[in-house]
């Protein structure tokens, strides 16, 4: 298995491109399920999950053709996906237990076809994450749903019909499957206590475009009227804030300037918030955002996750990093999901001062970290653990990189560009 490798204490100087964001870009997916006519979606970002998600659109019938060729794995920043017949409305337990996003092919199979049949998707590293609210929406919208066999068995024989949801969570897939779901019911749906992500948005907009009638697009209630069909559209996914936020994090853990290309500054508002009270300049530039620390050093900050606007529990772990290099203390509350500190062990080993009490982390600060080999069981706690490794003394080899490639396009390369000494170790 692939490892990388980092010689921390280089600043990172210069510029990254930031990637289509791959929480947009795979419900974008999936909005082909809904016509029988081409969606063009255009920057789709480079990664694991994105493969994952074309094998199983194809296994349901969607015609996928990258960049204008039509083959295995993917190759362009633009997907043709066509979805003329649909061949096959199960969604098998091998992709979804790869992938939990695979959860949001049910809503709009059930609206398209009357019926779906979805592997349960099990507990991840980072929290049980059941589904349960994804299912009692889909019901009040008409849907006959049975679980037999590890699988979510829906079915709709006289077709969806509006109905006033509320969530009692705030859920980003379940507002998603509902708002597909809700494009071709009956009559007006409404969804109450909506998420109000931006990647929530982003596919709305590109539902409006093939046809769908919303309104309330970024507020915490959105209003489908359902139509009778949908038709093709083109899209471009809107850039990663995650991928944005992580960088700034990068930069100022490591004390540089670095411009981030097509980051946009509405989207990471709450983190540049958080970042500015630690002592690190973020400005706006004509081609995006430009992060600097150079002199002054990192001040503790406490923060909360919650979910947008708020400060987004994708970005926890890679504030604890730098929060372990910070004069004085941090409280860092996680309020999404229960399971996700897996990084405190890791940093601790890397000589972090953190301690858990329930759902907050404690970080006190350090002079320095220093490189070890490490391994997280998730995403964003694998990443934190590179920013750590750019910040430590020594040598640092971040193992289990597989999760890193599932949502940060060509990681290396991008920061080798500015300076940091990292590279991939083949296995
Ligand atoms: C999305 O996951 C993101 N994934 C996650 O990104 C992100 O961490 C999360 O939203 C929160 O922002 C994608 O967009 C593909 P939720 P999702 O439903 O939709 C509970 C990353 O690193 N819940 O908003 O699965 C749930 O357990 C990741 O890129 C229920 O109880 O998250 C959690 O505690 C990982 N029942 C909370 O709600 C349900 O039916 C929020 O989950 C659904 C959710």
């Amino acid at each position: 298995m692939d490892q990388i490798r980092i010689r921390g204490g280089n600043p990172l100087k210069g510029s990254i491109n930031i990637a289509g964001a791959k929480n947009a870009a795979l419900p974008l997916m999936t909005v082909s399920l809904l016509t029988d006519e081409e969606i063009t979606l255009s920057n789709l970002p480079h990664l694991a999950d994105i493969s994952t998600m074309s094998h199983l659109l194809s296994d349901i019938g969607v015609d996928i053709a990258m960049d204008g060729n039509v083959s295995g794995g993917h190759s362009g920043r633009t997907f043709n996906l066509k979805a003329k017949d649909i061949l096959n409305t199960t969604a098998q337990y091998d992709l979804v237990r790869k992938m939990r996003a695979s959860i949001l092919v049910l809503g709009p199979l059930l609206a398209r076809c009357g019926k779906a049949r979805v592997s349960l998707p099990g507990g991840c590293a980072i929290g049980t994450r059941p589904v349960d609210l994804h299912l009692r929406a889909l019901e009040q919208l008409g849907a006959e749903i049975e679980l037999s066999e590890g699988y979510i068995e829906a079915e709709a024989p006289k077709g969806l019909s509006g109905a006033h949801v509320i969530f009692p969570t705030v859920t980003v897939g379940g507002t998603e499957n509902i708002l597909m779901a809700a494009t071709l019911a009956k009559g007006k749906t409404v969804i109450g206590n909506a998420a109000r992500e931006p990647e929530v948005s982003d596919l709305a907009h590109c539902l409006i475009a093939m046809g769908a009638r919303i309104d309330g697009v970024g507020s915490d209630t959105l209003t489908v009227e359902g139509v009778d069909r949908l038709h093709g559209a083109e899209h471009a996914v809107l850039s990663d804030r995650i991928e944005s936020a992580t960088y700034a994090v990068a930069t100022a853990i490591t004390g540089g300037t670095v411009d981030l290309i097509g980051a946009q500054f509405d989207l990471i508002e709450s983190v540049s918030d958080i970042l500015m009270r630690a002592g690190v300049e973020i400005s706006k530039i004509d081609s995006g955002l430009r992060i600097k620390r150079e002199n002054d050093s990192i001040q503790g900050v406490d923060v909360m996750t919650e979910p947008f606007p708020g400060f987004p529990t994708d970005m926890q772990a890679q504030l604890m990093a730098l929060m372990t290099i910070a004069e004085g203390a941090s409280m860092i509350t996680e309020s999404i999901f229960e399971n996700r500190f897996m990084h405190v062990p890791e940093l601790c080993r890397m000589g972090a001062d953190i301690n858990v009490h329930g759902a907050s982390a404690i970080v006190r600060g350090v002079d320095k970290i220093s490189g070890a080999q490490v391994m997280a069981t998730d995403l964003r706690a694998s990443v934190s653990l590179v920013l750590a490794g750019l910040a430590a003394q020594g040598e640092t080899i971040i193992n289990r990189v597989y999760h890193l490639d599932r949502g940060y396009e060509n990681l290396e390369e991008k920061l080798a560009a500015c300076g940091a000494d990292i590279s991939r170790i083949r296995g």
